[in-house]
């Protein structure tokens, strides 16, 4: 689904990602940890294809295709989806009128996404204008939903949601993901983000990455790195990284 070879990126001609790689097949979850700064979110953005974030090296391919110079509305079409971390609120469009042009899925499934969600409301409310934090995750999600994407990226879906919200987001993007679904019938995969260990409960992910530094410092499975990181904090994972490159 997607492969990542060699990428380094600029932002604002700060080198932020350097020699990332990165393959995600189909029906597969990943999830990325790291430290505030890490690089997280400037890897998923770019993936997107977000101007600001300038490819200096390496390739992004999605299905087969090289799309490193793809414009970001090429890449949705494609099937490329981000519920974005901290997304901006745009005055005078309804949410609903925004889910009406990105839908891919027919109205009354998003209108039943909205109600599992408690969201109907907001349908009639600007898009993300005045939203609480948990509130901008819901949006974000029912737009995902909506566009129904081959690929998923989400940035942070946990962060400022409470606890009966993280299970339901998660319990969503589980099934969003078709980790309902035997492997053999899941066709969509995903990226996440989160510092949380507790939405992950919800999410079956196959595999886990550390982004220390712009660099992908460790990579396995997601119980041991998430239990490494909860009692030992990234010190431990950096330090190992090191070490592992000392060694060659
Ligand atoms: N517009 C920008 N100009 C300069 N630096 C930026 C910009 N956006 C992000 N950065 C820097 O890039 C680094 C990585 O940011 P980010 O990808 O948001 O990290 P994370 O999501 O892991 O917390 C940080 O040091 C951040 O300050
Ligand atoms: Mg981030």
């Amino acid at each position: 689904m997607l492969s990542i070879e060699n990428l380094s990126v600029k932002v604002e001609d700060k080198v932020i990602l350097r020699d990332v790689n990165l393959r995600i097949n189909v029906g597969e979850a990943h999830v990325l940890f790291g430290p505030n700064g890490a690089g997280k979110s400037t890897l998923i953005n770019t993936i997107m294809g977000h101007p600001r974030c300038k490819v200096v090296e390496g390739s992004i391919y999605f299905k087969g295709r090289d799309i490193t110079d793809m414009p970001i509305d090429e890449r949705a079409r494609l099937g490329i989806g981000l519920a974005y971390q901290n997304p901006p609120g745009i005055p005078g469009v309804k949410l609903k009128d925004l889910l009406k042009i990105i839908a891919k899925v027919d109205w009354e499934e998003i209108e039943r996404m909205a109600e599992i969600l408690n969201f109907k409301d907001f349908l009639d409310r600007e898009v993300n204008v005045g939203f609480s934090g948990g509130e901008v995750k819901k949006s974000e999600l029912l737009q995902i939903f909506a566009q129904n994407p081959d690929f998923m990226m989400f940035d942070e879906p946990d962060s400022g949601v409470d606890v009966e919200n993280v299970k339901l987001i998660g319990h969503i993007i589980n099934h969003l993901l078709e980790k309902d679904r035997k492997p053999a019938d899941r066709r969509k995969s995903g990226l996440i983000i989160t510092h949380m260990g507790h939405i992950l409960k919800f999410i079956h992910v196959d595999r886990a990455h550390i982004l220390y530094n712009g660099v992908i410092a460790c990579s396995g499975s997601p119980e041991e790195i998430l239990n490494t990181i909860i009692k030992y904090g990234y010190e431990r994972c950096i330090k190992c990284y090191q070490k592992r490159r000392q060694n060659g």
